[in-house]
């Protein structure tokens, strides 16, 4: 195996842990828990176990809910009461006593959640609308002590993230969920300290870091997922959220993945875009993450997320300094022991075709890659539940 290549499979240390490799799961939303209470089930940790046994360095959870008013998504995992931390405890034990490290991502929803997920109260986000551009969802404006109460929820979160025993924790700062509705302004026209210029914008993102860095200590991996531009004519651009980047790792953030855009942005240029090719137009985000990466340095560990195919080219962002580690979502949802078959020399890329087809297989149960299951039908064959 070339040089270049080979350094991908090697331990390295990065964003306040070590890692077997530099190939991440990206938080996947599987649709696996139970609906209201978010409780993990066997067959996610099946398919943890999977993951965390076909090579991965890290996985990043799905997106777990803070706040019973912050779900997202049906059968999203939920970490807002103490009697989930069993559930984070579950996970770290599956996938970490197969090497690999767990770093469990959390978020609010907020203006675009799906209104078929179960929580309480009302939809909410930074500021009123008549319908959210995702699921015209009406939104009602958060009050101010909601604001604080969320930052709080945030912090509670964490602290459930660390007694659980995971490695880190993500703040969900991406695709269009409350943290990043307040970065936007198709969502924020606020005109307290929460609304205004970019700056004023990010403001919770640091409150929220800063609750969280509280409730975890100084030695607690703390990592963000951006949407480093909004990939929207008009939007905020990738100079801000890099920019934003920088504030975050001098306040203490560990790790930047970056990503970019959101489904209210179009299917051109949101976060999991359409018919990726291997060679060609892989790693969208590699600009973002140089950008990133230029600014925080050794700080930080920068993560590249979207569209990666092939070792070839994670490899080649290595070398150019773009990023530190490669993070994989559908890749991995079509083959889970993907980085395994890269280890041990089969570079070919990943079979995955950027169809988005998984996310409707929501209707049927746990997600899943239908695209792999025809192609191997008979002859795949999951992990029993454990
Ligand atoms: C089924 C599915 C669920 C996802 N769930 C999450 C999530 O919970 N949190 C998150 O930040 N991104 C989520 N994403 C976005 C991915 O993590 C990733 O950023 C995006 O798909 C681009 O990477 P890829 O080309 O490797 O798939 C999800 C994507 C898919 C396809
Ligand atoms: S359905 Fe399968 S091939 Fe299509 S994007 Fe999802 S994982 Fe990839």
């Amino acid at each position: 195996m070339e040089r270049s290549i080979a350094r991908l499979f090697e331990p390295v240390e990065a964003g306040g842990m070590t890692f077997r490799n530099r190939f991440l799961r990206s938080a996947t939303w599987l649709a696996g828990c139970t609906e209201v209470s978010g409780e993990v089930t066997a067959p996610l940790l099946s398919r943890y176990a999977e993951l965390a046994a076909g090579g991965v360095g890290g996985i990043i959870s799905g997106y777990a809910n803070v706040s019973p008013d912050g779900r997202a998504q049906v059968r999203q995992m939920n970490v807002d009461s103490d009697e989930r931390i069993q559930d984070v405890r579950k996970l770290a034990d599956t996938v970490q006593s197969r090497g690999a490290r767990l770093i469990v991502q959390i978020a609010y929803g907020g203006a675009v959640s799906n209104p078929a997920a179960v929580r309480q109260g009302s939809i909410k986000g930074p500021s009123a609308m008549e319908k959210d551009p995702v699921f015209g969802n009406r939104v009602e404006e958060l009050g101010e002590s909601e604001i604080e109460r969320i930052v709080r929820d945030f912090g509670a979160a964490a602290r459930r993230v660390k007694e659980g025993e995971a490695d880190g924790v993500q703040l969900h700062g991406a695709h269009g969920y409350l943290l990043m509705q307040f970065l936007s302004t198709v969502f924020n026209r606020r005109t307290d300290k929460w609304g205004g210029d970019f700056d004023s914008r990010s403001a919770i993102l640091l409150a929220v870091q800063e609750e969280v860095r509280s409730c975890v200590g100084p030695d607690f991996p703390v990592w963000w997922k951006l949407s480093v531009s909004e990939e929207r004519d008009g939007g905020y651009t990738a100079e801000e959220g890099a920019r934003l980047a920088e504030r975050l790792v001098s306040a203490g953030a560990n790790g930047i993945e970056v990503s970019g855009g959101a489904r209210y942005v179009g299917v051109e240029r949101m976060n999991s875009r359409l018919g990726i090719r291997a060679g060609v137009d892989e790693g969208y985000f590699a600009a973002h993450a140089a950008l990133v990466k230029s600014r925080v340095g050794a700080r930080a560990a920068v993560a590249l997320v979207g569209g990666l195919k092939s070792p070839r080219t994670a490899a080649r962002f290595l070398e150019e300094g773009v990023a530190d580690l490669f993070s994989l979502c559908r890749p991995l949802i079509a083959e889970s022991d993907l980085v395994n078959r890269w280890a041990e020399g089969d570079l070919r890329p990943a079979e995955c075709i950027s169809c988005n087809a998984c996310f409707k297989t929501v209707q049927e149960g746990m997600i899943y890659c239908p695209v792999m299951k025809q192609l191997h039908e008979g002859a795949w064959e999951p992990l029993p539940e454990c």
